[in-house]
């Protein structure tokens, strides 16, 4: 493994803007760390592509942010956590976190009677990453899991908690109607900005796991164990945002998502993106 210093950014990426759910997990727990973001604007979503597409996706972005300088990688969408993780890690020599396992660690904490629900994109659904990863944490555990391909758009088009977001959550969480889980995995970049409507329609007794909250907290461990926390001088970290398509959407969803406005925002041209392997 290459040695890599403290002060080293963190890279992080998604298909697009969800991952700032993430970003915004990463800069609470760790404020000092600098932040390199790779929104991949240009060819979200994700969720509804092929494992080849994903993969060939993920390890163009993780080699662009490798030349970035990064100390460590996180892949904060599901879906390429899901389908792609394991190619970045084999090919990759640097350390790489997915959402999968540190969501599943945590959705297993929660499960007294050992039934755990996921929500995700119709990819992450397919591919069974959480479902494996938590049975092999626990191989008696239920787990009961439904793809929920609406919800991308609706928190994307930013739409407000109302009838429609109801609904459309009503019909699939459904799914757990008849068995309930302890834990419910929101398995998707997307799904913590819905986290009080989820609350509401699956009900107050089932405990809802954030995956990119539960990463932050394996990120820093990770980097403790590593020696490669950023030391705290007191001054924040720096956060760098790049997007494969025009930024303005992604500037005015991000920041909002974030709560301030993005400094330091970049386009990258997908014809450099795709001159990677
Ligand atoms: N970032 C994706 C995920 O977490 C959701 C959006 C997409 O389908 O690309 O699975």
């Amino acid at each position: 493994m290459i040695t890599h210093d403290a002060n080293q950014a963190i890279g992080v990426f998604d298909s697009g803007l969800g991952g700032i759910s993430v970003v915004r997990a990463l800069i609470n727990l760790l404020p000092q760390e600098h932040l390199i973001y790779f929104g991949d604007t240009a060819r979200v979503p994700y969720g509804s592509k092929s494992e080849e597409t994903v993969i060939r996706f993920s390890h163009q972005i993780s080699s662009f942010l490798l030349e970035k300088n990064v100390k460590m990688i996180v892949v904060a969408c599901n879906t390429a956590s899901s389908v792609a993780l394991e190619s970045l890690q084999k090919h990759f020599n640097i350390p790489i976190v997915g959402v999968i396992d540190p969501g599943s660690r945590a959705a297993v904490k929660y499960a007294p009677h050992k039934r755990i629900g996921v929500i995700g994109t119709a990819s992450t659904i397919r591919s069974g990453a959480y479902r494996s990863a938590i049975h092999d944490l626990d191989a008696t555990i239920d787990v009961i899991d439904q793809s929920c391909p609406l919800l991308v758009p609706l928190v994307e088009e930013d739409w407000p908690h109302d009838q429609v977001v109801m609904s459309v959550l009503s019909y699939y969480l459904d799914r757990f109607a008849g068995n309930r889980p302890d834990s419910l995995i929101l398995g998707c970049t997307h799904y913590p900005y819905l986290k009080s409507a989820i609350q509401e329609v699956i009900g107050a007794d089932v405990r809802l796991v954030d995956s990119g909250e539960e990463t932050a907290v394996e990120v820093k461990k990770l980097l403790e164990d590593l020696d490669l926390v950023n030391p705290d001088e007191g001054d924040p970290g720096k956060h760098m945002f790049y997007v494969s398509d025009f930024p303005q959407k992604f500037e005015e969803t991000a920041s909002r998502f974030l709560g301030r406005p993005l400094d330091n925002l970049f386009k990258v041209e997908l014809e450099v993106l795709e001159s990677y392997k």
